[in-house]
């Protein structure tokens, strides 16, 4: 057998477990009892253990090296390109590192479910010390592996060639102008009013209403499922996807929303290439690209005028008519902007400076510019100077608000806004491509949507780099002018 084809043999193999490892995530997010948890924390740390072991076997160092020398074609090089990221990534950090930092995030996340609530700061510095210092330590391992500087070696677990240089001018360049934009639309919208949906909402009747959505998006039922989860998320294979979403009685929007935004994370798992099954070329881009598929139906398609008149009859046969479900209102009531404390329920326009402020923090303390104690003083500050807003002495709506730390992710929170930059990007170009968009949107027909986004990004799978599928995708490099395009467009315009 050829090395290449032994490679894609193990490979295929190592896709199968992590197969199972997925669903016992999945599993423990959504029904596992709380008693469970100890248990299948070991279980799945034992094969997370396996699989890293094995990437790092030094036999395979020899079949990439005998498979670089293969005729292969350009896809197969692109595959192998892809199994060696991974045998490079596993070989940078030691066993013995990943050990410690499984156990010392599960007692910094186990900690913080309780430290959160009680707006306890110092009770979590206890633990998180630790988590900082095994951080850096693997940011450095990578770094040495790669000859990047730490952090970019972090960002680069997520998405691959990005580097905080480029982070820098394009933050740099939203710092310029969307502060005054959101005081702007604030000023605008101050006027306005808006009737927000009445409820109590009950979550069979949400629920419905989300299923009957994700249906009209094109999401496979026969491949995939709704759940429940307290942190909505989606995960799973290609032909066995699982969205999941929470109720609130009180408001069915941000439930439906959010079951919006998996929905897209969805499609790309769904519509991800099948020629090549159980192979990393098949698996999705980065977790940037991810996000882009996700905004791309929240943001970009979920909070069009013609979307929402399309959702309105939707919503009204589900609960029942108000008024407030008429669609210029609700449209309104969907696009408030309104700066506070929390990430994950913040608006379109706010989000950014959440994204911004975590970067600053998190880059420094990777760095070793700052250390733990530092970031409460200068969370406020960047809350105050981003988006006005007062956070002192409130810890659980501040920097405890987000796992992302407590777990050792670090370089993961610009993904979300390099998704929001590369959604408007993708929705330039499908509304170059088909101009009478919005009125195909209003009768529920988003095949100019999907189309696009399946023929550019989902099917392409990992084939590309990130910086060449843009390219390919939009015809140049990512640009935030298109961002800065939409925003003014649809909330000045
Ligand atoms: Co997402």
């Amino acid at each position: 057998m050829s090395a290449y084809l032994e490679l894609c043999r193990q490979a295929k193999r190592h896709h199968n477990l992590r197969h199972l490892l997925t669903f016992a995530a999945i599993d423990r997010a959504t029904v596992m009892p709380p008693k469970g948890g100890e248990a299948r924390a070991e279980a799945m740390a034992e094969l997370e253990g396996m699989l890293h072991r094995e990437s790092r076997d030094p036999a395979m160092a020899d079949l990439l090296r005998a498979a670089e020398a293969e005729p292969l074609d350009a896809a197969e090089r692109a595959n192998l390109r892809e199994i060696q990221r991974g045998h490079r990534l596993a070989l940078a950090v030691p066993d013995s590192l990943v050990e410690s930092r499984v156990r010392a995030t599960a007692r910094c996340e186990a900690g913080w479910q309780l430290q959160r609530p009680a707006n306890d700061w110092q009770g979590f510095l206890e633990n998180f010390r630790e988590v900082v210092r095994l951080a850096r330590s693997e940011a450095r391992h990578l770094a040495d592996a790669s000859g990047l500087a730490p952090y970019d070696a972090m960002l680069d677990l997520y998405e691959p060639g990005v580097r905080s240089a480029e982070l820098d001018l394009l933050f740099g360049d939203l710092r310029g102008w969307l502060p005054g934009l959101v005081q702007k639309v604030r000023d605008r919208q101050s006027s306005e009013r808006v009737l927000a949906p009445a409820g109590p909402f009950t979550a069979e009747a949400q629920r419905a209403l989300n299923r009957a959505v994700m249906e009209r998006l094109g999401f496979d039922f026969e491949a995939g499922r709704l759940d429940t989860a307290v942190h909505p998320f989606c995960g799973g294979v290609q032909d066995d996807i699982r969205v999941t979403t929470r109720y609130r009685e009180a408001d069915f929007l941000h439930s439906l929303y959010a079951t919006i935004h998996e929905t897209g994370h969805a499609r790309y798992e769904q519509g991800l290439p099948r020629e090549w099954p159980g192979q990393p070329i098949a698996l999705p881009r980065s977790m940037g690209i991810h996000e882009s598929q996700s905004l791309a139906f929240e943001l970009q398609l979920g909070l069009r005028k013609s979307f929402v008149e399309f959702l309105a009859p939707l919503i009204a046969s589900h609960f029942g008519p108000q008024d407030a479900f008429e669609p210029e209102n609700l449209h309104r009531h969907l696009t408030r902007v309104a700066p506070d404390k929390i990430r994950v329920d913040a608006d379109e326009l706010c989000y950014p400076a959440h994204v911004m402020l975590r970067y600053t923090i998190e880059r420094a303390l990777i760095e070793g510019e700052i250390e733990p104690e530092d970031i409460p003083a200068l969370w406020d500050e960047q809350m105050r100077d981003l988006l006005g807003v007062d956070t002192r002495g409130d810890y659980r709506d501040g920097c405890l608000q987000d796992t992302h730390w407590a777990e050792g992710v670090f370089g993961y929170f610009p993904c979300y806004t390099l998704g929001a930059i590369y959604a408007a990007q993708w929705f330039a170009c499908i509304q170059r491509e088909a101009p009478e968009l919005d009125s195909r949107i209003v009768s529920g027909d988003f095949s100019a949507v999907v189309g696009w986004l399946d023929r550019a990004i989902w099917s392409q799978g990992s084939r590309w780099e990130t910086r060449e599928l843009v390219t390919r995708a939009s015809g140049e490099p990512i640009n935030p002018a298109h961002f800065r395009a939409h925003l003014e467009a649809r909330y000045l315009g």
